[in-house]
């Protein structure tokens, strides 16, 4: 683990340990206010964050803005990565070996953002982060205390595109994650 984001950052920059490396145009970090209070985690990056080196710049990150305008969160106040830095091709979910291979530098994020409040976007996110066991059906909209973190898992982003009924859940699980801050922004 690296003490400082300097070290952390430079650590990644040509990474290879795992096979999106060969494809991807960018490594998409992560963005935002490193002393936020609140941190998102989503899957990995799509077409647009691969061009762009940026999470949640797409068709999913513009409704997800839309939702942080909707609540009063502030998209660069709180904090945002994925579970893998680099676009797996056809926008296909990461695979195992690959979720595994770039947790390290998740962890590490994680580590030096310090964040009270942990917002797990989808299945992936929740699996990666809490364990296989979880669902994000059954898990979404509760608030899970672990070690001196909260985590509020919800739908990702991509999914409210597809099923509009889902938008209202989502909104009001941001809405549970600022209750769940007694103040809001930096720690
Ligand atoms: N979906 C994700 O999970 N992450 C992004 O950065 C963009 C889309």
């Amino acid at each position: 683990m690296y003490e400082t984001w300097e070290e952390l950052e430079q650590s990644i920059v040509n990474c290879n340990k795992c096979k999106l490396c060969k494809t991807r145009q960018n490594i998409v970090f992560g963005v935002g206010n490193r002393n936020a209070k609140i941190m998102f985690i989503g899957e990995g990056p799509g077409a647009d964050e691969d061009r762009l080196g940026e999470p949640f710049v797409g068709k999913a990150g513009k409704l997800m803005n839309m939702a942080f305008q909707a609540v009063g969160i502030k998209r660069e106040e709180v904090y945002i990565a994925n579970i893998v830095k680099c676009r797996p091709p056809a926008n296909r979910n990461p695979e195992e070996d690959e979720c595994v291979a770039c947790l390290d530098y998740l962890r590490n994020q994680v580590m030096l953002v310090k964040p009270k409040i942990i917002v797990l976007l989808g299945s992936v996110a929740l699996k990666n982060v809490l364990g296989k066991e979880y669902g994000i059906t059954a898990s979404r909209g509760n608030v899970i205390e672990k070690k001196g973190i909260t985590y509020i898992p919800t739908w990702h982003p991509a999914a409210l595109l597809r099923d509009e009924s889902k938008k209202i859940d989502f909104i009001n699980d941001l809405k549970l994650v600022l209750k769940n801050g007694e103040y809001y922004g930096e720690k």
